[in-house]
Order: C-alpha cells, then structure tokens, then sequence
C-alpha cells in the first residue's frame, strides 16, 4: 500500500495565519530552516488508483493541486478519491468536505457520533445534502471488528477507540466515556498482511492500542506538542497538551518512551506550529532523530 502525507500539521496549519511563535515568525522570514506544513490529511491506496482520502483538512483543494495521482483524469469529472474515513469531528479533519461539494455523493465512513457533530453541532453533512449529499457508513467499534470500503480493494480497516478529546464544539468534549468520539485506524495491506497504525489525535497509549501498534510495520501517530505545556509557556494559549487530547512527545511517559520498543517505522503526524521539532536544526529534532522518529511533512509518501 501507498501513503500519501497530504498535511502533516495540526490545525491552524504552520505558519499559522495569526501567530508570531518562533517557528512562525521563524519559517515566514527564512530564519529557521524548516517547511511550511498544510493541516492533517492523509490518502492511502493499495494500486495507485483508487485513493481513500483519510480526514478532509480546510486545505484539501491545495493538497489535491500538489498530489496529481489523485486525479486519473479518466472522464469529463473524475477523482481517485473513492471515499472519506473521518477519524473525528475537528474542524481540521472536516471542513474541507465542503470544498468537495461538486460532484457525486460522498461515501463518508465515520462513528455514529461524528455523523451526529456533523449533522446537528457543526451541520455539515445537512449543508452538503443541498450540493453533492453524503452516504454515511457507520465504523464498527466493536473489539476485532474490521471494515472494508467500497471500491478500495486490497485493503482492510479497523477503527480503534483511542483517549482524545472530541470538537470544541461537540457534546462529545465533555463525555470521554464515548468510544465515537476518537478513533486511530489500522489500515492493513490485504495482500502482503502489512499495517500501518494511523492516529493523529492520542492523549494516551492504553494497552489496546499499544498491541495494535506494535504489530503495525509503521506508526503515524500524535506530534502535536513536544511538552505539555507548550502553548502557555509560549504565552499563545491557555491550553495544555492534555486539555485538548494530545500526548506530548518528551518527558516521563510521553510519546518517545511510549514508542521506544516499537520494531516499525516511527512517524509523527499532526504537528503543531508550536513545536520545536519543526525547526531541523532544533535540539528536540536531534533527539527525536537520534530514536529513530521521523517528522512527516507534506508530500511524504510510505510504501508497505
Ligand atoms: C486539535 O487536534 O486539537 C486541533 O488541531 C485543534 C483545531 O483544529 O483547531
Ligand atoms: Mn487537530
Ligand atoms: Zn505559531
């Protein structure tokens, strides 16, 4: 299977429009040397031609402009994108849906509590109903379930409930005990039995979802912060890493140990424009390049 990084930040993307971080400020002078990133989405397809498209980030139309194998250009209105998986209800992950309004339905596959943000909190999928409509396909939650995605063949998904944090604007931010409101995804190559584990939003690894990870061949997992309080220290937020659903990478229990046994490839996705290991020549690149992690970024392609 291919996977192709369409964005590898977090949401507001880097630079972020209104933030004079050092990294922002930083990367729009050209003085740190590191690569503007476009928020969270990612494709995967097991024959070049037939792509699910995985979170639809606000900058999808650009994505698309910079992925050409995503347009086959078969007929008069053609896309490679079969379906959409939805891993939650954030803005990063769904906005871009409406930027997708002008062609058939779209085969969306997402938790019955994402359907519900998207139909009744941020209406979405109803806005969409007066353009192209949607399909909805529930994900199964249940232990060992799995689910396959119409015209995507050689590929199985399963979703798995992950700690996180559902929408600011969800009822979901408030009931963590709702396994809908944040899943990772294995995907697995059905022909070579290959997976790669798929979870941008992680606030903790529990044990089910550390078994899945470490028989996946590869890991995209949660890059958002380095520390946990990050965005206050900086003096742009109020929030901590943990308030909003995001294990930080260093420090006692963090992503770094969490990763440290793993035998497969180690990548960090959703990547805030706080965090210092967007700049390459930073100490905590160095670090995290010395475990053996790599930092995504846009365009990125993971053959398995
Ligand atoms: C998050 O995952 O917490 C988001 O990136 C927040 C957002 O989309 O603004
Ligand atoms: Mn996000
Ligand atoms: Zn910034």
């Amino acid at each position: 299977m291919k996977i192709r990084v369409l964005g590898s930040a977090a949401g507001g993307g880097f630079p972020q429009w209104n933030c004079n971080c050092p990294n922002c400020d930083g990367v729009r002078r050209g003085a740190i040397r590191a690569q503007p990133r476009t928020q969270s989405s990612i494709a995967v397809s097991a024959d070049d031609e037939n792509w699910v498209l995985i979170n639809a980030s606000p900058d999808i139309l650009t994505q698309l402009k910079s992925a050409p194998d995503l347009q086959p250009a078969r007929a008069l209105r053609d896309t490679g994108i079969r379906a959409i998986i939805l891993v939650d209800s954030q803005i990063d992950h769904t906005t871009g849906l409406l930027m997708l309004r002008e062609g058939v339905p779209l085969e969306i596959y997402c938790t019955d509590t994402v359907r519900r943000d998207l139909t009744e909190f941020n209406p979405i999928f109803r806005v969409l109903g007066h353009y192209c409509g949607i399909n909805h396909h529930p994900l199964p939650l249940a232990d060992g379930a799995g689910f396959t995605v119409d015209g995507i063949g050689g590929l199985g998904f399963t979703a798995v409930p992950v700690t996180s944090k559902g929408a600011p604007y969800s009822p979901g931010r408030h009931d963590a005990d709702d396994p809908g409101n944040n899943i990772g995804l294995v995907i697995s190559d059905t022909t070579s039995g290959r997976s790669v584990f798929y979870s941008p939003g992680l606030a903790a690894v529990d044990g089910r979802v550390y078994d899945h990870m470490a028989r996946a061949g590869c890991v995209m997992v949660d890059g958002t912060f380095w520390t946990d309080d990050e965005m206050v220290r900086l003096g742009v937020s109020k929030k901590y890493a943990h308030d909003i659903g995001h294990l930080p990478q260093s420090g006692a229990g963090g992503m770094m140990q969490r990763l440290a046994p793993l035998k497969g490839r180690k990548v960090l996705i959703h990547i805030n424009n706080t965090n210092p290991i967007l700049d390459e020549e930073s100490p905590q690149r160095a670090e995290l390049t010395r475990a053996g992690i790599e930092v995504s970024y846009d365009g990125m392609e993971i053959e398995l």
